[in-house]
């Protein structure tokens, strides 16, 4: 029987594999989209060692690791906003990221991540939830519409050299509800 995938808080332990699983996760799903210098650009600093600590001694930002065996296979990282949406409230909060392995996709691992953002935006009483998803992500879309997120808006996301076009979706906070 393949082993149980476990939740956790990550720690900077974890630094080095988490730099490495946003890199892997983005270029699996993404990498086809640039050119090398422009994913080199990227990746360099979105997801270099430096920007993942920062990021994880933020402590406005929370982190959550899907694991199997101890090995990273996804990751969501939730905080304020910090998509360019139009007037957000200020108790709104932001899903920043959500990502699984491509090898475990359809599993069910992206809803165990959505569940654990749910749950911190409930406990923090956000009263709107955004996410940012490429425009042309048809899954990542098809995955946030099931979970109630709409279309809001659209902007210009840079990487490397290239923009490209990102919607912002949003769904209202369940302590609204
Ligand atoms: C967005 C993302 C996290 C969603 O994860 P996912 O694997 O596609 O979706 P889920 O984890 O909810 O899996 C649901 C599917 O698994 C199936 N499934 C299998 N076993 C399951 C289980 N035990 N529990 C729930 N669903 C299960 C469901 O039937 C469902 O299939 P369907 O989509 O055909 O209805 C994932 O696609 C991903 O990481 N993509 C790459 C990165 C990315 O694009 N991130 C978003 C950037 S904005």
């Amino acid at each position: 029987m393949p082993a149980p995938f476990q939740l956790r808080t990550p720690s900077l332990n974890d630094l080095g594999a988490l730099a490495e699983l946003g890199r892997a996760t983005f270029v699996e799903t993404f990498g086809d989209l640039y050119t090398p210098e422009d994913l080199h650009a990227f990746l360099t600093g979105v997801y270099s060692e430096k920007s993942v600590s920062e990021e994880l001694n933020n402590p406005d930002l929370q982190f959550q690791v899907l694991t199997q065996e101890e090995e990273l296979v996804g990751f969501a990282k939730i905080g304020p906003v910090h998509v360019p949406a139009e007037n957000p409230d200020p108790s709104a909060m932001e899903l920043w990221q959500l990502y699984v392995r491509q090898e475990f996709l359809g599993q069910g691992l992206g809803k165990k991540l959505m569940a654990w953002a749910e749950e911190q935006f409930a406990a923090r009483k956000a009263t709107d939830i955004y996410v940012s998803v490429f425009s042309e992500n048809e899954r990542a879309i098809r995955f946030y519409e099931s979970h109630g997120f709409k279309k809001v808006g659209e902007y210009g996301f840079p990487v490397g050299d290239q923009i490209d076009l990102e919607w912002i979706m949003h769904k209202i906070g369940s302590s609204r509800k």
